[in-house]
């Protein structure tokens, strides 16, 4: 065997990249190839994109531009690009940057071993939709032992078509993965040292896959298989849309200890007629009461959000409406974003909000959120809560870990290891952590 080559990986946007990138690793490691942390060392550099906004778009031209001295330098050196922005621009990436070797859509990675052969001799791109599962193709993963937290991609894809969205284009139309398949990899998790996993999906909770009897499983249906797994302590999941939060859902947030008390529930806006416009399908009031359900199972669950200001058509008193609503929640997280106009989507083609009223409304809105994000954070203090430890902390005997709210807390405890899960009583709280002692 020659000398390992050399990989390295950069990802950007959500946490489905971050799995696919894993993923995507471990393939070439079937090629010979090893993961660095710098792309000066590399003989591969693949850069996993996202497409969602116009910034995330522009870094990855940004960063191609930065490549083009260490190719000068080393002609052998292989540039690919992955994910959403090479779904979307596919061939116009090689137009504007000659260097880039590959370009591999999020549906394709089943081929890159191949491609990464062919690169070099010629520029490869696919971005295809193939049918097929393109993480059972996907050779298995890497048996070396991992940390106790973990990303499983259940489902991709979305129907939805919010108005401002490029994802129902880049990842294309929903599709769930088989039950089995899922069952396995957890186990197989499970077996490395994962204690966590959190079920990824563009609109995870609208999963709906073949379930090992046969039937169809609702993604409820999965977390209670996954809860009978031995070992698997905890389960989470991410990202949902209001309209697809079933009952059974809702339920298991009460019953299924595995299951954690922290829910991702993107609402956008809390202005009915914006609400309409961005084809969301629901009201601020429809999700008022949603929430009232979900807490009624688990009253003590953190809830977090996404929202989008300055989206085409907002008025000051569509924005109060957003205000209003995230009084009336009481978010222990939100992520917010200015709206930027995506080409293809239909709110691309409306009367944009003057970008300077929209950059105020932002930062009016994040106020809020952190001063929210405090106080929820603070009412940790006094009450005992699970703490899965990660990684030793800054000062010498500290370990840090994440609570079941998925707070990050900080414990004096020299004896703790990696992936060890206890009882922490919370006794204070700084702007973006806790600190505690072992139960
Ligand atoms: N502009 C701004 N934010 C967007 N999001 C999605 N598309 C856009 C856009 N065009 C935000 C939404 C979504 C999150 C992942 O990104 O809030 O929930
Ligand atoms: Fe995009 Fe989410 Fe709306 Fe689907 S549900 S179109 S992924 S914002």
């Amino acid at each position: 065997m020659g000398e390992a080559k050399k990989l390295y990986i950069k990802t950007y946007g959500c946490q489905m990249n971050v799995y696919d990138s894993e993923r995507m690793a471990e393939a070439l490691g079937g090629n010979g190839y090893v993961e660095v942390g710098s792309p000066e060392e590399a003989d591969m550099i693949l850069l996993n994109t996202c497409h969602i906004r116009e910034k995330a778009a522009e870094k990855v031209y940004s960063e191609l531009g930065r490549f083009k001295s260490l190719k000068a330098d080393k002609p052998d050196l292989k540039i690919g690009v992955a994910g959403c922005v090479a779904q979307a621009e596919g061939a116009e990436i090689i137009a504007r940057q000659p260097m880039v070797d590959l370009v591999v859509g999020p549906q394709s990675y089943h081929r890159l071993p191949e491609m990464e052969r062919q690169a070099g001799a010629g520029k490869v791109i696919d971005t295809d939709f193939p049918e097929e599962d393109k993480f059972a193709r996907l050779k298995g993963r890497a048996k070396a032992k991992r940390g106790p937290t973990a990303f499983l991609t259940v489902q991709e894809g979305c129907d939805k078509f919010c108005a401002f969205c490029v994802v129902p284009y880049t990842r294309g139309a929903e599709v769930s993965r088989p039950a089995a398949r899922i069952l396995d990899e957890a186990r197989e998790l499970v077996d490395r040292g994962v204690r966590e996993i959190t079920l990824l999906g563009q609109n995870v909770n609208a999963y709906h896959g073949a379930g090992p009897d046969g039937g169809d499983w609702s993604l409820a249906k999965l977390i209670w298989a996954l809860d009978g797994i031995d070992g698997l302590e905890r389960i989470r999941f991410t990202t949902s849309h209001p309209n697809d939060m079933g009952e059974d859902l809702i339920e298991a947030h009460g019953t299924c200890a595995k299951l954690m008390p922290y829910l991702h529930l993107p609402v956008q806006s809390g202005s009915d007629r914006i609400l309409k416009r961005m084809n969301r399908r629901h009201t601020a009031e429809s999700y008022l009461r949603l929430i009232e359900r979900i807490r009624a199972a688990r009253p003590d669950i953190v809830l977090s959000g996404d929202f989008i200001v300055g989206f085409p058509e907002e008025t000051e008193e569509d924005f109060a409406a957003t205000l209003a609503l995230i009084e009336a929640v009481r978010y222990g997280s939100a992520f917010s974003f200015k709206y930027s106009p995506r080409p293809g989507t239909p709110a691309a083609e409306r009367a944009q909000v003057d970008p300077a009223e929209a950059d105020n409304r932002l930062q009016r809105l994040q106020a809020l959120i952190t001063r929210q994000q405090r106080e929820v954070q603070d009412a940790m203090v006094g009450r005992t809560v699970g703490v899965l430890f990660e990684k030793p902390g800054r000062m010498p005997g500290q370990m840090v870990g994440k609570s079941d709210h998925l707070h990050s807390v900080f414990v004096s405890a020299p004896d703790l290891a990696p992936g060890d899960l206890r009882q922490v009583r919370i006794e204070s709280s700084a702007p973006n952590s806790l600190a505690g002692v072992l139960a």
